[in-house]
């Protein structure tokens, strides 16, 4: 687990009220993939099904789950680089699944994304100044050449790079310089919504905890919403205000960080969170023995359980959980919403 001491970011910051910016219902997303071998025999993988949620001005939505539960798919339909079969995506109002392309071209300006692989996400026949200036040439032509300089140079300092930095190659970086420039290159063009999509997975920890912390520096300082997805749970509750839990697919739970890590309601979160590694040995034999662990394979998402996809794994499994798929619902107000039929209370020990 990485070393990470700021407090949570929903202790100082309260962006219940906020506007919504994004709204996604109802979105599935899948694939036609070669069954058995033979590539004439076609099946479906629903990668992502059936997945709502808001994203509001100025906050960042976690999102986590693990690998292979449709996280980057969700990322890329949002933007449309993925194929939506179903649900509709609205962003600042304007409905852009079914929109034209003028109303995608809006969202692809508005909404940008950072990359898990900061080095393979960057041209290498460009300079970083060219790369960084990129979107504003594209989408702002009308800045004169002088004006876009500026504002790299203004950029590229804010991430904590210079103007010397501008005429070298993305190859004689570090991955941290690196995952800068790509945050310098986001942010450029004045977004609304910044995708991270694991953006500090492939670097050490120690550089991990400054990129997080720049990107919550910046999200304040321009009141930016992020949706911020990650494996690693310590990493997601100190930059995030909520945070949604993903399984096959499908949506298990979301809400307000304080409730997801103080009383998870949802089997599965539990176990990630159970799952996840505490730097106190003794604290970390009494949680195991009170632990739910994590165990089984996941299913193929191909072939995925009948009623909540999490029952071949979950220990409070009931026959009601083979026959009918939970809806995602809340009990009170202070709670998270869980797709579960057999959730657990506030207490820790429920
Ligand atoms: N282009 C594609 N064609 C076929 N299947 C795909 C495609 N992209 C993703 N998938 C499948 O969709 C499911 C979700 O994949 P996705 O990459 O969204 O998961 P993820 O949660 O981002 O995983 P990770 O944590 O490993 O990045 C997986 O079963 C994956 O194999
Ligand atoms: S619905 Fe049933 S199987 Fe699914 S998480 Fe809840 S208790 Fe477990
Ligand atoms: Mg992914």
């Amino acid at each position: 687990m990485s070393d990470f001491t700021l407090p949570a970011v929903s202790e100082h910051t309260d962006s219940s009220h906020a506007q919504t910016l994004l709204s996604v219902r109802d979105l599935s997303v899948n694939f036609q993939v070669a069954r058995g071998g033979w590539p004439w025999q076609k099946a479906t993988l629903h990668a992502v099904n059936g997945v709502s949620f808001d994203v509001r001005r100025g906050e960042t939505l976690g999102l986590v789950g693990e690998s292979g539960c449709g996280k980057s798919t969700l990322a890329r339909a949002l933007i449309g680089l993925a194929p939506v079969a179903a649900g509709s995506v609205n962003w600042r109002g304007a409905e852009t699944v079914s929109g034209t392309q003028r109303q995608l071209d809006t969202l692809r300006r508005d909404v940008q994304m950072i990359f898990q692989d900061p080095l393979a996400s960057l041209d290498p026949r460009m300079s970083i100044g060219e790369i960084v200036a990129e979107p504003l040439r594209t989408h702002a032509s009308q800045l004169g050449r002088k004006e876009i300089e500026r504002r790299v140079l203004t950029m590229l300092e804010r991430v904590g790079l210079n103007a010397q930095h501008a005429g070298r190659r993305a190859h004689e970086f570090s991955g941290g310089q690196c995952q800068r420039v790509g945050i310098a290159r986001a942010l450029i063009g004045d977004p609304g919504l910044v995708i991270c999509d694991e953006p500090v997975s492939a670097l050490d920890v120690s550089i991990q905890a400054q990129i997080v912390n720049l990107l919550r520096d910046l999200q304040r300082e321009r009141a930016l919403s992020l949706l911020f997805v990650a494996h690693d749970l310590a990493v997601v509750k100190t930059i995030s205000h909520r945070v949604m839990v993903m399984y096959l697919g499908r949506v298990m739970e979301i809400g307000d960080c304080e409730a997801v890590y103080g009383g998870a309601r949802h089997p599965y979160t539990r176990a990630l969170l159970d799952a996840v590694p505490v730097p106190d040995p003794a604290l970390a034999r009494t949680r195991r023995s009170a632990a739910l662990t994590l165990s089984g394979e996941i299913p193929s998402p191909l072939n995925p359980p009948s009623g909540c996809a999490f029952r071949t794994r979950c220990p409070r499994a009931s026959e009601t959980c083979a026959t009918r798929t939970p809806p995602l619902l809340r009990a009170s107000e202070e709670q998270t919403l869980a797709a579960c039929w057999h959730p657990h209370g506030r207490g820790l020990t429920d």
